[in-house]
């Protein structure tokens, strides 16, 4: 749990932007209750805002727990809904996307940027999916992987899939060869969508060399689409490999796909996910329920008008860049920023410098940008206008009062909305939060405000009865919502386990939460052992299992502990294989196997190396004592301890780090 904070539950701040608007807590609990309970009506009104092929018979399949299913009987498409309504309006000449690349010339301007309407980012989606159902025979049902930095090509393959039924799933370009396999080979995926490369803090990312190793081991695979960003002539697997301008070349401009009339619970995506233990789960979201719910946040959450310009700074290989960079942004007709690297790069304002560019309206960031750039202090903020701000929000992990409070005065000029929305990949969407496009009431920093409309929220203690107010306890969600995951791709059965057994019947977040007497959630952070490095999550079981594969590591246990800027950052203990010695070289070259596997995002930031490592008696290591020792904090109750000289190792070896 990363929250190492006093909670502030009796500050209140009233945006002076939308004042009027502010009512206080109570009536909106009372306003919340009443969605509450008529839920499946107040659900159905949301969905019917949007264009249906055919409405539903049902608003919800309640019949086979906790598998349900929204708007049966529905017919729906994802890319019809982001594309073809807004072509055949008034806004087919809107800019969708405006992308920028990160490279800069040597005035500091951006060297490349694009901007795709409507009409483009239509037509563009048409080719290739026309591409993808005539020249590579794919169906409904097939899966592809789509492995690609932040460039246009990205929402492109995304909704060009979507409207064939094609599920797609998107492998964040900061993971390596190993992570992308295990993917794959778990999605079954035919094709795989690619890059020759990717910018990333003036670095080329080989995003080509690491996928052709992750090939080595995933059979399914038929074909991979290279799309060129760098043209550096990457190394092309002939009879495999094909450049995206290449397969491309001969489709019509105007080639038109008819969106399939999909139903309401097909899958749209799969998105992977770290758990507590075992490999990554794919959680597969609907159609039909998922873009309800964000249709609904995208209202609520962020307000959004078509005067807009409207920035999520996350990456679209998360979940938060699915829904609110691709899918709910578009769905709302808004004009959208998408960039590609690195947010203080070449220099630390590069972020503000974006705002003032496009007058960006809307923000959504993280708690880590928010405090590196607190970090790089507010000279570099201040270089810019920023006044066109008027609402933002942070995501991804919890903020601190401290981080919320500067934000809110250098970006928010004391006076707009601000909040922190709570979610994660298998709620499909925002579901705790302040509310400015809907209800808004006062806001506290570091809180999360209050459960969206029609969803119930809570916080239980061990036994399952409400947690007492301002004690800490479990969130979870009382309520089927639209948007949950329809299951974990071919395990049904770990689904159950995971989300709907801890507390049977509700869904459990595994998180630890605060209720206060207001009725605001305060999120602390994970009660597993999640990792959440700079908002990304990552599971131990990754990282532990790439550390081993290190030929000189018999054993490893990875704990998440609390960073000033990143929230949280991994650390390692290992136990070596006898003959190796325990020196620098080792450590580097371990970490350096970690960062190859996995990803750069998965650096490990210290290496311990231990004789014991804490175990139950069955064997199953004891992070959360291995945690607590190395955060200095209460080991708590160890009586399942094995040994207890393994504590006092992993004591010694924190001491002794040089
Ligand atoms: O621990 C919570 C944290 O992020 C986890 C979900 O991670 P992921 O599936 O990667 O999705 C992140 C983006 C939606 C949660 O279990 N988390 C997310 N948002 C917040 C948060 N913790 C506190 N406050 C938040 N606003």
């Amino acid at each position: 749990m990363s929250v190492t904070w006093a909670l502030p539950f009796d500050k209140k701040i009233k945006p002076k932007i939308g004042e009027n608007n502010v009512i206080d807590e109570k009536t909106y609990s009372e306003i919340h209750e009443k969605t509450v309970k008529n839920y499946k009506e107040f659900w159905e009104e949301v969905a019917s805002q949007l264009e249906w092929f055919r409405h539903w018979d049902k608003v919800l399949d309640e019949s086979s727990p906790p598998f349900y299913k929204w708007f049966v009987g529905g017919e729906i498409n994802a890319s019809y809904l982001t594309l073809d309504r807004h072509y055949n309006s008034w806004r087919r000449n809107k800019v969708a996307i405006i992308w920028e690349g990160e490279p800069v010339d040597e005035k500091g301007n951006p060297k490349e940027v694009k901007q795709l309407t409507y009409s483009d980012l239509y037509r563009e989606v048409n080719r290739v999916s026309y591409m993808l159902k005539e020249k590579l025979g794919l169906r409904k049902g097939d899966t592809i992987t789509i492995y690609l930095p932040m460039i246009p090509e990205l929402p492109i393959f995304m909704l060009a899939a979507a409207r064939l039924g094609i599920v797609f799933t998107v492998v964040f370009s900061g993971f390596s060869s190993d992570a992308l396999a295990t993917r794959m080979n778990d999605a079954e995926a035919k094709v795989l969508i690619t890059a020759d490369g990717g910018w990333r803090r003036g670095k080329v990312i080989d995003l080509k060399g690491i996928a052709d190793k992750a090939l080595e081991k995933t059979p399914s695979i038929k074909k991979v689409i290279v799309v060129r960003r760098i043209g550096n002539g990457v190394r092309m697997n002939e009879g495999r490999d094909i450049y995206y301008d290449e397969i491309m070349s001969d489709i019509p401009h105007n080639a038109y796909v008819e969106p399939e009339r999909l139903k309401s619970e097909d899958p749209l995506y799969i998105l992977y996910t770290s758990g507590t233990t075992g490999k990554p789960k794919g959680i597969v979201h609907d159609i039909g329920g998922y873009m309800t719910l964000l249709h609904g946040t995208m209202k609520w959450v962020f307000d959004v008008r078509d005067e807009d310009v409207y920035w999520c700074t996350a990456d679209i290989g998360w979940v938060t860049g699915h829904s609110y960079i691709v899918f709910g942004p578009l769905m709302e007709g808004v004009t959208g920023i998408i960039y590609e690297g690195a947010v203080d790069y070449p220099q630390p304002d590069r972020w503000a410098s974006i705002i003032e560019r496009y007058k960006v309206s809307i923000l959504y960031t993280s708690p880590t940008a928010i405090r590196s750039f607190m970090k790089y202090g507010e000279e570099w903020v201040k270089k810019h206008d920023m006044t066109s701000v008027r609402l933002m929000h942070s995501v991804g992990e919890p903020i601190n009062p401290e981080a919320f409070e500067w934000f809110y005065n250098q970006v928010g000029r004391n006076e707009i909305p601000f909040g922190s929305t709570w979610w994660m990949t298998e709620t499909g969407g925002i579901m705790i939060s302040n509310l400015p496009g809907y209800l808004m009431i006062p806001m506290k920093p570091g809180s999360n405000g209050m459960p969206i409309p029609g969803l119930e929220a809570d916080v239980l203690d061990d036994n399952g009865n409400p947690a007492k107010l301002e004690e800490r306890g479990y969130l979870v969600l009382k309520n089927p919502w639209p948007g949950m995951p329809l299951t974990i791709y071919k395990d049904p059965e770990r689904y159950v386990k995971v989300y709907w057994s801890k507390f049977p019947g509700i869904f459990y977040a595994g998180d630890y939460a605060v209720k206060d007497r207001d009725g605001y959630f305060w999120i602390l952070g994970r009660a597993d052992e999640v990792i959440k490095v700079s908002g990304h999550r990552l599971g131990t079981y990754e990282l532990e299992s790439a550390l081993i594969e290190h030929p000189s590591v018999a054993e490893a246990a990875v704990v998440g502990v609390s960073d000033p800027i990143k929230g949280e950052v991994p650390v390692a203990f290992v136990i070596l294989k006898q003959g190796y010695n325990a020196d620098d070289n080792l450590v580097k070259e371990i970490i350096n196997t970690v960062r190859e596997k996995v990803g750069p995002i998965a650096t490990i930031d210290k290496l311990y190396f231990v004789s014991k490592l804490p175990k139950t008696r069955s064997g199953k290591i004891m992070r959360r004592v291995v945690r607590a020792v190395t955060m200095n904090s209460e080991v708590g109750d160890i009586t399942t301890l094995e040994d207890e000289a393994s504590v006092d190792e992993i004591r010694k070896a924190i001491q002794e780090f040089k």
